[in-house]
């Protein structure tokens, strides 16, 4: 009501369009409260029909003219699309100088959707401001690592801290959700779009020294835990406390962690104030934000996912920055598993690769068949919605390379094709797989702390967090074991396996969540580097791994670090593990001294030749397994399948080389994906069980399935 009522008075073309549309009045004042709640996205209801997911684009009307509008929308129903993504970078559009607001465009471009059926995600635009606003107060502008003040030119080049740049956000933000949030097409809001940037501004060296207060007390205290009596650095009055800008070579360890902490802890701020102003103006609608996946290490993902009713990622697996024709299935595997595991409940992509992706450099196209594959995998590994970015590619601006499902002219192209295909196929399928999620036994700990310490010092070129952790995570995935990652707060209960690569900075309550685990019965798989700092990212004043020597049953005895190109030997003392004898490429070796565990592995060279580099202590119902080499993937492959053996975790299914089986479960319902990354066609087994091939004929399947080249099945369990 809220929202035609500013309509109305608005006048201009917003109600001229109305006219024309021919909505009837009782049409317009009927506007009621979407049902679902803003808990769980799936199972929205479209019209009379149940939808399992969205499945929808990111559209920029404001960008095209607007006769071409009714097309656009037509040939996204003629997709199956669902939903919209809209406005997210608009703010420029929208207010014309401040307090001067154009909505007109904006509301007859959703009214034209909605008059389709489409729902609406909103996004806050507050990623890219005006250029009136930032000309105005240079102040607002991000200062970079290096110290230098951002230009304007690009997005996301604000400072987060700064009250002024944030009372202009509230403005916008009000401005949209009094207008928008009551609007029956709308589903939810996106929140500004992939926070990531560190300022290191005026303003924000005041924030962090009011947030250091915070946590420290006083300055004796925090000169202690940092130990600033290292080059005599101590503070002697707060303003004396330094930002961690670039300085040729490592801060104060303790401060850089501080800093990291701090700049997420001040995105959670500014995330929640636009929360703030959106909830009571659109109630029963989810908010939600955009993060980029695993490899975004900028912020803690966890702590941002709070405040949010699901996380969301961006997902493009082939781009300028990955020139590759290879595309690496486990990749996305493990940015799926990151952001369903931010917030229980399910996940969106908000932005699913459409096309050849690139700014500067036209990346390399996907294949016939690709996008439906990679956003098909997307659905097999729990999002409930899939929304392609972008609809059409855009004829100016710095993305003219990043492709949409449309090309520039506006044609239709094949790969529009293979998405409306899909949606054809989604719809299908969508009543059996509605409510279902994705359930794992295995898990992996994902500690931002421990990511960020690394990034301070990276101890040995080799020790690059999240390669060791995406082997670890890879080799789960080649044998198709279903992993969950999960945060070191979340409670690991039904757990069987929990692997925690590089897990150095461990705090109390994180030790005796993982002893409780082990105790329970738990298998935990725990590595080089684990226990070594304290919260303050000190170095231990123990025998490492500090806090978990006992839990690991076990001593580091020294470390050695190794050269580019150095290898180890090791000879595994277990059958189980066999194919991890060998030498393996290896750039860190930790000498193992047992204390309560066993050997599992030792090494055969090194002047430590015949000491255990690899241990397992039994505790409680569970175990620790130890491992002290930093090896490569080979390691990891030859050690995963005899871990989840110990563990008990059975893959979904074996399959060919290429090929990924996921499933996800309701009860008694369980539907199998099966995804085929290879270019040629494969057979699976599928076991004893009885299927039925849900976008296919519907008759029964047994015995085995044959995948073609870059295809995909989606297979419903009969019960037995
Ligand atoms: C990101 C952003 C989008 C778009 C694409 C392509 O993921 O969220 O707005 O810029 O990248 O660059
Ligand atoms: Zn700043």
């Amino acid at each position: 009501m809220r929202y035609r009522r500013r309509g109305q008075q608005d006048g201009g073309k917003g109600s001229d369009h109305r006219k024309k549309s021919g909505l009837k009045q009782e049409e317009k004042t009927s506007w009621t409260e979407p049902r679902a709640a803003n808990r769980r996205p799936g199972a929205m209801i479209q019209g009379s029909e149940a939808v399992m997911f969205h499945f929808g684009v990111d559209y920029y009307p404001e960008q095209w003219p607007e006769d071409r509008w009714p097309i656009d929308a037509d040939l996204m129903m003629r997709a199956r699309f669902t939903c919209v993504r809209l406005a997210e970078f608009s703010w420029g559009v929208l207010e014309h100088a401040a307090g001067t607001f154009d909505f007109g465009w904006l509301d007859r471009a959703m009214e034209l959707l909605a008059g389709r059926g489409l729902k609406i995600v909103m996004g806050t635009p507050t990623a890219s401001p005006p250029s009136w606003l930032m000309q105005a107060d240079r102040s607002m502008a991000r200062v970079s690592e290096t110290g230098q003040v951002v230009a304007y030119g690009n997005r996301r080049g604000y400072c987060p801290s700064h009250a002024g740049y944030r009372a202009h956000c509230r403005r916008i933000v009000t401005a949209m959700a009094d207008r928008y949030g009551a609007h029956p097409a709308v589903i939810g809001w996106q929140i500004d779009n992939e926070f990531g940037d560190r300022c290191f501004c005026a303003s924000c060296a005041a924030a962090f020294r009011r947030w250091l207060l915070d946590r420290h007390g006083t300055l004796g205290e925090l000169n202690r835990r940092w130990g600033t009596a290292f080059w005599g650095h101590l503070y002697r009055s707060w303003e004396d406390v330094p930002l961690p800008l670039a300085s040729g070579s490592a801060p104060n360890p303790g401060l850089a962690l501080d800093f990291r902490r701090f700049v997420s802890d001040l995105y959670v701020e500014f995330q929640r104030e636009q929360i703030d102003v959106i909830r009571p103006r659109s109630p029963g609608r989810f908010v939600t934000h955009n993060f980029m996946g695993f490899g975004s290490d900028t912020l803690d993902q966890h702590l941002l996912a709070r405040d949010l009713d699901f996380a969301s990622w961006d997902n493009y697996p082939r781009t300028q920055w990955h020139l590759s024709a290879d595309v690496e299935p486990a990749a996305a595997a493990l940015s799926h598993d990151t952001t369903r595991g931010l917030k229980p409940g399910g996940f969106w992509v908000m932005e699913q690769q459409a096309g050849s992706a690139g700014w500067e450099i036209v990346g390399v196209p996907p294949r016939p068949g690709e996008l439906a594959l990679w956003a098909w995998q997307a659905v097999a590994r729990g999002a409930d919605a899939v929304v392609f970015f972008r609809w059409r590619s855009a004829r100016f601006g710095t993305e003219q390379h990043w492709h949409g499902l449309l090309d520039h002219d506006g044609s239709v192209t094949r790969r529009y094709e293979e998405i409306a295909a899909m949606g054809a196929s989604l719809t299908a399928v969508a009543p059996r797989v509605d409510g279902t999620a994705v359930s794992a036994e295995a898990a992996m700990l994902l500690s931002f702390e421990s990511r960020f310490s690394l990034q301070i010092q990276q101890t040995n070129p080799g020790l690059e967090y999240r390669r060791h952790f995406a082997a670890f995570h890879r080799a789960l995935h080649r044998a198709n074991i279903t992993v969950d990652v999960v945060s070191p707060g979340d409670d690991l209960a039904g757990y069987r396996l929990l692997a925690a690569p590089l897990f150095t900075v461990v705090l109390e309550d994180h030790a005796r969540r993982l002893e409780t685990f082990v105790r329970g019965g738990g298998t935990l798989v725990l590595t080089f580097g684990a226990g070594i700092r304290d919260k303050h990212n000190a170095i231990v004043d123990s025998r490492p791994p500090g806090r978990l020597r006992e839990l690991c049953g076990l001593e580091i005895d020294e470390c050695d670090s190794l050269p580019p190109g150095a290898k180890r030997g090791l000879r595994f003392l277990h059958r189980r593990f066999a194919a991890g004898t060998g030498r393996h490429p290896a750039c860190w070796c930790e000498v193992l001294r047992l204390t309560g565990a066993e050997p599992l592995a030792v090494y055969t060279d090194g002047h430590y030749r015949g000491r255990p580099a690899v241990a397992m202590h039994r505790l409680g119902a569970g175990r620790v397994i130890y491992l002290g080499v930093a090896a490569e993937q080979p390691l990891y492959d030859a050690m995963v399948p005899g871990l989840c053996e110990m563990a008990g975790v059975r893959p979904v299914l074996r399959t060919p080389p290429g090929v990924e089986a996921v499933e996800r479960r309701d009860g008694e319902r369980q539907v199998l994906f099966l995804l085929n990354h290879g270019d040629r066609p494969r057979r699976v087994r599928l076991g004893r069980s009885r299927f039925t091939d849900l976008a296919g004929d519907g008759r029964p399947l047994h015995g085995h399935v044959t995948l073609p080249p870059l295809g995909v099945r989606v297979l419903d369990r009969a019960s037995r």
